[in-house]
């Protein structure tokens, strides 16, 4: 031990959250990047080295679906961000264990995804129809600050 360096008992600060127990993540990871498109390639790799970290044994399939999920719903939240009263950002939340993966992408807008009928589809729109054909599950959920929209795969 060096010089001057005594040993305490650390307890808490009253206003903190406990430290969380040895090797279990205290929040699962995520990116924050600007509402700009060059966010949406950003939020592909995140989404695939943050997989793949958490769970080592995600095949690639279930990688390359999550990136081309991460890759609309980024898409989706860059362009409704921007148009959001604060806040031209997004956030790309990863979750995976389990033979499950999860992508949330969180923006500012209070407006929310729907899938347009196939029958309406022009140049654009088919986004949320390929997440909902891809995806396990996918939905959303809206909060004070705007909502997320998540997207799932599954394997195993
Ligand atoms: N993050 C979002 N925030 C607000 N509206 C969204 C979001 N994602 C999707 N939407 C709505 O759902 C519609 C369908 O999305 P999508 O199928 O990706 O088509 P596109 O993005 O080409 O319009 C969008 O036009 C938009 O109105
Ligand atoms: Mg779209």
């Amino acid at each position: 031990m060096g010089q001057g360096v005594r040993m305490t008992t650390m307890r808490p600060h009253p206003a903190l959250p406990s430290p969380p127990a040895c090797g279990t993540p205290a929040v699962p990871p995520q990116l924050i990047c600007e509402a700009v498109p060059e966010s949406v390639r950003a939020a592909r790799r995140f989404v695939r080295a943050a997989a793949a970290y958490q769970e080592p044994g995600t095949p690639e399939d279930a990688l390359g679906t999550l990136e081309l999920l991460a890759s609309e719903l980024a898409t989706n939240g860059v362009r409704a961000a921007r148009s959001a009263p604060v806040g031209a950002s997004i956030r790309v939340v990863v979750d995976a264990s389990w033979g499950r993966a999860r992508v949330e992408v969180h923006d500012a807008s209070p407006r929310l995804p729907y899938v347009r009928p196939a029958s309406t589809l022009a140049e654009r729109g088919r986004g949320m129809l390929l997440v909902e054909r891809m995806a396990a599950a996918w939905g959303y959920s809206d909060h004070a600050e705007g909502k997320c929209v998540w997207a799932a795969v599954t394997w195993r």
